[in-house]
């Protein structure tokens, strides 16, 4: 018999008619000589009960459905009298697919996320997990669905590269040398011409700058992706391999730059609860009782775009009134620690906020420097870039963006006074000096949308396999 998915099956109503549902044991429970089976196939949230009369089945077969196993029922698909649930499965033949030992590690309900980290294989076959596994599918399909709409192309950028786009020194090496046996030249460089790629090669942490090559080309480009980071942050909204979208868009200034960020994000929270209402309110009983009301405020507020200058002034008036604490400094020129980020999102605004025209010094080479000096305090700062950094409840940065420095002179001065290595950014500037235009985009951190949409805490709960320092398992 033709199998029916769990989420089909629920939606049926055709009672008395034959059904088949194949899928994993969440609970079994008798009273009476009735067993009542909870099965689910992570097509959906909700599992299917099997009904059957204990004495129409062997007996063996019976002991060997446990939590966790695997059953193909047949059956007839019938009212429920149980509340909650409009059907249910007569059982008439039950087979055991896969037995599952007493050792199965989520056996017991409530295991911590760090337990479940601990056994990552299996934790996504929990509820939670399948609910978060669910809407990460969503939010892909919201990108895709979005940047399509609105004339974006897909631009697939290479995961290996030779250069540092964010120039923070976060990379990891691809090599094919012995490791044993590194040939060094006379002031004990390592000698690379020999190496696969003839030159030293790393994962990329951002596709952005071959992206700029694309939307140069085609208008307007996403890009969506695995990207890499040595950096060794051991925190709950860090990944050493995490997935970005980074759409570029030819003609845009900030003002529309911005208007994007905030477009897109709203559109994929609102995909979420138009696509995924019954896992978020499974995750709002169990996870986070404020989810829904969060996402759904999301989509009311008006995110405040902040020029950084103005922010510095709200977070050292908030210390001078005795308003507020901070750990860390935030002097005019200091990058924002993530408690001076929250306390402008959740505490001053209570809403996302963009920050723009950041110093110029904090932010990557390729940013626009802005033609005016910001004054804070009566005394004229240091150069200012127009770079854009969503900044969100819970999440902190969300997205980082920027219009693009499009004058040739400019970047190649900025390339200078940071160092970066010329040689390898001839193809880059290459799009200054053929037809250079205005441009700029965004880069929107998978993860953290997907910790936002979800209300889960850490992000390694938001992707099956989390690679950070020091966990590189499964
Ligand atoms: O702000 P970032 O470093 O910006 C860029 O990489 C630009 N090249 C993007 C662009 O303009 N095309 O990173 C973008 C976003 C951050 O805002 C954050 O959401 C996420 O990527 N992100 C991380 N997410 C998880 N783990 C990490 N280690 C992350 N680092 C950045
Ligand atoms: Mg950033």
């Amino acid at each position: 018999m033709k199998r029916t998915k769990v989420i089909d099956a629920l939606a049926r109503t055709d009672f008395g008619a034959e059904i088949c549902v194949k899928g994993w044991v969440r609970s079994k429970r008798g009273s009476k000589g009735i067993f009542f089976i909870a099965l689910n196939d992570g097509s959906t949230i909700k599992n299917v009960q099997v009904v059957g009369d204990e004495a129409q089945f062997d007996a063996d077969m019976l002991k060997k459905i446990t939590t966790g196993a695997c059953l193909s029922v047949e059956g007839r698909l019938v009212e429920s009298p149980a509340a909650g649930q409009a059907s249910e499965v007569q059982a008439v033949r039950i087979e055991v697919l896969g037995t599952c030992g007493n050792d199965y590690p989520m056996q017991k309900k409530g295991q911590t996320f760090e337990y479940m980290r601990q056994h990552a294989h299996m934790r996504l076959r929990t509820n939670t997990f399948g609910a978060v596994m669910r809407i990460r599918h969503n939010m892909a399909m919201a990108i895709h669905t979005y940047f399509h709409e609105h004339g974006y192309f897909y631009f697939h950028t290479p995961l290996i590269t030779a250069s540092d786009c964010e120039g923070a020194g976060q990379m990891f090496q691809v090599t094919t040398k012995n490791l044993y046996d590194l040939k060094k030249d006379e002031n004990g460089s390592i000698i690379y011409t020999d190496d696969f790629f003839g030159k030293q090669a790393s994962l990329t942490v951002s596709g952005q700058l071959e992206g700029e090559l694309g939307a140069t080309a085609l208008g307007a480009i996403y890009t969506f992706g695995p990207t890499f980071r040595a950096e060794n942050s051991n925190t709950p909204r860090h990944l050493a391999e995490f997935w970005m979208v980074e759409p570029e868009v030819c003609f845009i200034d900030l003002d529309e730059l911005m208007d994007l960020e905030e477009d897109f994000i709203k559109y994929c929270v609102r995909w979420a609860l138009d696509h995924c209402l019954d896992d978020l309110e499974f995750l709002n009983k169990m996870i986070d009782k404020g989810l829904i009301a969060r996402l759904q405020g999301v989509l009311k507020e008006e995110f405040v775009r902040l020029p950084y200058t103005q922010g510095i002034e709200i977070l050292q008036e908030a210390v001078r009134s005795g308003k507020k604490k901070f750990e860390f400094p935030c002097e005019w020129g200091d990058d924002l620690a993530s408690e001076h980020e929250r306390y402008l999102v959740e505490e001053y605004f209570r809403k996302p906020v963009i920050m723009t025209h950041y110093p110029k010094k904090i932010k990557a080479f390729y940013m626009k420097i802005d033609d005016e000096k910001p004054v804070c305090g009566g005394r004229e700062m240091e150069q200012t870039v127009q770079g854009t950094d969503v900044l969100f409840p819970q999440i902190g940065e969300i997205i980082g963006g920027s219009v693009r420095e499009e004058n040739y002179d400019k970047l190649i001065g900025e390339i200078e006074t940071r160092n970066i290595p010329m040689k390898d950014m001839w193809w880059y500037l290459d799009t200054r000096r053929f037809g250079s235009c205005p441009h700029g985009g965004f880069g929107l951190g998978f993860e953290r949308l997907v910790l936002f949409v979800t209300g889960m805490q850490n992000i390694r709960d938001v992707i099956p396999f989390p690679r950070t320092p020091k966990n590189a398992e499964f």
